[in-house]
C-alpha cells in the first residue's frame, strides 16, 4: 500500500516536470521569447546584465544568424551562451525565422 502511494507521488512528479518541459518547449515566438526575456527584457530592450546591445529593432538577418549560431553550437558549460543555445535546440528554420521577425518588430 506505501508502495503505492510513493509510486503516485513520484508519477504525478514526473508527468508534472514533463508537462512543464513540454511548454518551455513552444516554437511560437512569443512563447520563446518569454524565455529570452528574462535576461533581455520583455520589450527586448535590456543589455543582459550589460553585455548585449538592445535585441529589440535589430536587422532580422542579423537576428537569424545569431539565433542559428546558437542553435548549432554546442556550448559546452559557457553559461549565458549555453543557456540560449538550449532555448532554440528545437526550433527549426522557419521558427528561427519566426522569432528573429518577432524580435526586430519589438
Ligand atoms: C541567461 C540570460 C539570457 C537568456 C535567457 C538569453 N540571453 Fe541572449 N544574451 C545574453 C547575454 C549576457 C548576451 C551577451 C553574450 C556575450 O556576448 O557575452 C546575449 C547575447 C545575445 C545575442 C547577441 C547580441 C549581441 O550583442 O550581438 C542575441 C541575438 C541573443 N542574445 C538572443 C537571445 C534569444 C533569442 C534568447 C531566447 C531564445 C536569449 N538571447 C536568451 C543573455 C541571455
Amino acid at each position: 500500500m506505501k508502495v503505492k502511494v510513493i509510486l503516485i507521488t513520484l508519477l504525478t512528479f514526473f508527468l508534472a516536470s514533463y508537462l512543464n518541459a513540454r511548454g518551455n518547449l513552444s516554437t511560437k515566438p512569443v512563447e520563446v521569447f518569454k524565455g529570452c526575456a528574462k535576461c533581455h527584457g520583455k520589450d527586448g530592450r535590456n543589455e543582459a546584465y550589460g553585455r548585449a546591445e538592445p535585441l529589440a529593432g535589430r536587422d532580422i538577418e542579423e537576428l537569424r544568424e545569431s539565433i542559428q549560431f546558437f542553435k548549432d553550437s554546442t556550448f559546452e558549460r559557457k553559461g549565458v551562451m549555453l543557456i540560449m543555445s538550449r532555448q532554440v535546440k528545437h526550433l527549426n528554420e522557419q521558427d528561427i525565422e519566426n522569432l528573429a521577425e518577432y524580435i526586430s518588430k519589438l
